[in-house]
């Protein structure tokens, strides 16, 4: 391993660290919840996981000189929806999963009906978490209704769910790379697309950053579900935390079932350097960080 990619797994491992203990205490203690919806929603918040879309937010605001701290509420509401969408994927309805993130998925433990109910109400404490960022670090009510207003629109059915749903539609029906293509920029883009933006966004990004942030994750991400995609038929289950196969098993049409290994890697490639010529472009203050997850992400084994 080079020294670089050492030094930015630490710093990553680092940040992820950060970012656990903040969702720890991101459901008031004070609220009256039952006991086993609680129990259900944190089981899967804080079950490890790369932490990659609340980094994203927070690399977003400190690439163009802004707070990291006023950035930590949207990071947080990012991977309550990311974590949502992971439950309600892996219920029997949908991709029928038992392990993720290393552990029993949330259905396997608290039952169908309480992990649904565990990822509805993630999902709504998201908007809760995003508003926290104007109540207490001084966002400007503009830029959070900005932030909302995107979110609902990259996480919802114009976004991730309308990429979850083609996906559901899709098995076994996909015949073009096109269609593959939308359900990837949605299922899995938008909501990087969404934490980057969300990161320019608390840090008064003009529209030209903002627009290069757009192109740097809507490439990462594709990229990053190709990848999933070739670990899903090549990874190891042990460090992915979670059941090699399973898009052969429902029969998915993927990158690799289409093209092949070897062209799905040099596709990665290919993204991720059309993802950093677009900060590279873009003069953004503080660009390394940016670039140095893509290249990681490139080369990650989970
Ligand atoms: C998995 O996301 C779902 C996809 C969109 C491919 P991650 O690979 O980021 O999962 P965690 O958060 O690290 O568990
Ligand atoms: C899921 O894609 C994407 C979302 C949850 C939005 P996958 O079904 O490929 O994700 P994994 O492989 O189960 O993590
Ligand atoms: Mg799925
Ligand atoms: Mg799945
Ligand atoms: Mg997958």
């Amino acid at each position: 391993m080079s020294t670089e990619t050492a030094q930015i797994q630490t710093y990553l491992a680092e940040q992820a660290a950060l970012i656990e203990k903040e969702l720890a205490g991101s459901l008031p203690s004070d609220w009256k919840v039952p006991a086993p919806l609680r129990e259900a929603m944190m089981y899967s918040l804080l079950a490890g996981g790369k932490r990659l879309r609340p980094v994203m937010v927070l690399e977003a605001a400190k690439a163009l000189g802004g707070d990291e701290k006023a950035a930590l509420p949207v990071a947080l509401a990012v991977e309550m929806i990311h974590t949502y969408s992971l439950i309600h994927d892996d219920l029997p309805a949908m991709d029928n999963d038992d392990y993720r993130r290393g552990k029993l998925t949330n259905h396997k433990v608290y039952g169908e009906a309480m992990a649904i109910l565990a990822g509805d109400a993630l999902l709504t404490h998201a908007f809760y978490s995003i508003v926290q960022a104007y109540r207490t670090h001084g966002v400007s009510a503009e830029s959070v209704a900005d932030i909302v207003e995107e979110l609902s629109r990259l996480a919802g059915a114009h976004g991730m769910v309308g990429g979850q749903a083609a996906d559901m539609e899709g098995e076994q029906g996909v015949t073009s790379l096109e269609q593959l293509e939308y359900i990837h920029y949605h299922k899995t883009s938008d909501l990087i697309v969404f934490s980057l933006k969300a990161g320019g966004r608390i840090a008064s990004a003009s529209k030209e950053q903002l627009a290069a942030l757009e192109r740097f994750g809507s490439n990462l991400g594709l990229a990053f579900q190709i990848q999933d995609d070739i670990l899903d038929l090549v990874g190891d289950e042990q460090k992915l935390g979670k059941p090699v196969q399973s898009d052969v098993k429902q029969q998915k049409v993927t990158y690799p079932f289409f093209i092949g290994i070897e062209a799905s890697q040099a596709k990665v490639e290919e993204l991720t350097r059309q993802a950093k010529q677009a900060i590279i472009e873009a003069s953004f203050p503080h660009p390394e960080r940016l670039l140095q997850i893509a290249d990681f992400l490139m080369r990650r084994d989970h």
